[in-house]
């Protein structure tokens, strides 16, 4: 057991208390910030007259020791540590001897824990854009290359009207477009630096404060040192941002698992993204886009977690505050696990656009349309309504589709209908006359294709 803080007390901390209490099996996730961060302090407090000159470079280069031998795996972090920051202190002063122990001058773990954390936060929110980034570049392709792939589009799971797919897929380009948005304005709040806050109330020791925030690129320091210590709004907020991220995931495997199934066939799931049964040799499964659906829950549960954890914790600093950190770092490596794999997933998959262009044909999603053709004739579109629901209704009956009806049919139900009536319903109008900016006509959507190649870049 290596302790900080034995000088006050006469017992041995018991073992389980010990073990309880400790956080080294996790926060060593973040020796790189927490090394960092003190070469920062150092730097300053050298500036400040608080450290010599040779102090800060002894110190300096034991910390640069440190960081090479635990990235190299010449020395190990145990757990005879209590958490990350005795570490480091520790082995800094078996290195470096007296200025080692100088290190933890005007600050408390409390400041550094939060600049730790906000450290790796603010570099897991840059790659979870990336990340992001890469998959709208997936779906940007595959839009490029269906502008003229239909399908239906569906309300209620019911087949609505016809779309396509360059369309269907814009939807989640648009989600995970407003999700990188999300992440741009979680980073632009969150970037202040809490180091120099002390255990709560700042220091008597003249630190530069606006000197570490500017070392570590943040725009400056948090200006209550209460709130520096004590705030996890920034975890909380990217964990939101997460659980939305997922769901937007989630929903588009639940639409793959749809489209992948035996009775749509819209998609055939890449080999290297499948998986089979141990039973049924014809099985081929979504487990992938399962799973991603399934991780969604945990995401969602670390959210609820940390909200429970923070909702009663009275200023400042209480040790509850320890358990943001296992929930977080799980649920950004569920979430970027599950971006990348979806990525690699939409990127190798096969759309089956005969079948999605047979599906939109029958289940009359250009009945409205064929409404539209009555009011364009004159006909008040309500009248129009129950005219072509008569239409449908014959069709079901006689099993054919609206196109296939033949003029004398139509007639006998509205004398307005003419030849050009097979023109206006064909699905490809249907289609391409909805040029509304949002709508799914090759032109509308052309330029919104557009647009997006521009925010890419
Ligand atoms: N392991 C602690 C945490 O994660 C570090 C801060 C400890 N501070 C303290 N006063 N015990 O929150």
């Amino acid at each position: 057991m290596a302790q900080l803080w034995g000088g006050r007390f006469t017992k041995e901390t018991d073992q389980l208390v010990y073990r309880f209490n400790s956080s080294i099996s996790f926060d060593q996730k973040f020796y790189k910030q927490d090394i960092t961060g003190s070469m920062a302090h150092v730097r300053m407090l050298a500036e400040q007259g608080i450290l010599t000159e040779e102090e800060r470079e002894q110190i300096l280069e034991g910390l640069q020791g440190i960081l090479a031998d635990v990235e190299s795996g010449k020395l190990i972090i145990t757990d005879e540590y209590e958490d990350i920051h005795s570490f480091v202190e520790a082995n800094l002063t078996d290195r470096v001897g007296a200025p080692g122990k100088k290190l933890h001058t005007g600050r408390s773990r409390n400041d550094q824990v939060a600049l730790d954390m906000r450290l790796y936060t603010r570099d897991e929110v840059q790659e979870t854009d990336e990340l992001l980034k890469k998959l709208l570049e997936v779906l940007l392709r595959i839009m490029e290359e269906n502008t003229e792939t239909i399908m239906p589009g569906f309300t209620h799971l019911q087949k609505a009207q016809p779309i396509t797919l360059a369309h269907h897929i814009g939807a989640y380009f648009e989600m995970f477009k407003r999700d990188r948005s999300r992440l741009h304005d979680i980073y632009e709040r969150m970037n202040y630096c809490p180091l120099g806050a002390g255990a709560l109330a700042g220091t008597t020791y003249p630190l530069d404060r606006e000197y570490t925030a500017e070392q570590l690129g943040f725009y400056g320091p948090m200006l209550n040192s209460m709130d520096a210590v004590s705030d996890r709004d920034y975890l909380i907020e990217f964990l939101s941002a997460m659980s939305t991220i997922m769901m937007h995931l989630s929903r588009f495997c639940e639409e793959i698992i749809l489209w992948n199934s035996n009775e749509y066939q819209f998609v055939e799931i890449d080999d290297a993204y499948s998986t089979g049964s141990s039973i049924m040799p014809q099985k081929k499964n979504p487990d992938i886009a399962e799973l991603i659906r399934g991780k969604t829950g945990r995401v969602y549960g670390a959210l609820t977690s940390l909200l429970t954890t923070m909702k009663g914790i009275p200023l400042a600093y209480n040790k509850d505050m320890q358990e943001d950190k296992e929930l977080v770092f799980d649920a950004i490596d569920t979430t970027k696990g599950c971006i990348s794999l979806f990525t690699g997933m939409m990127d190798t998959i096969g759309f089956c656009r005969e079948r999605m262009n047979n599906s939109a044909r029958h289940g009359f999603t250009n009945a409205t349309d064929a409404a539209d053709y009555l009011v364009n004739h004159g006909v008040p579109f309500r009248d129009a309504h129950g005219i072509v629901g008569r239409l449908v209704l014959y069709c079901i009956e006689k099993k054919i589709a609206l196109d296939d009806m033949s003029l004398e049919e139509y007639k006998a139900v509205s004398p307005v209908f003419e030849k050009d009536i097979y023109e206006a319903i064909s699905l490809e109008n249907c289609v391409n006359k909805r040029l509304t900016i949002g709508a799914p006509g090759k032109e509308a959507m052309e330029k919104v294709i557009g647009i997006y190649r521009e925010y890419l870049k």
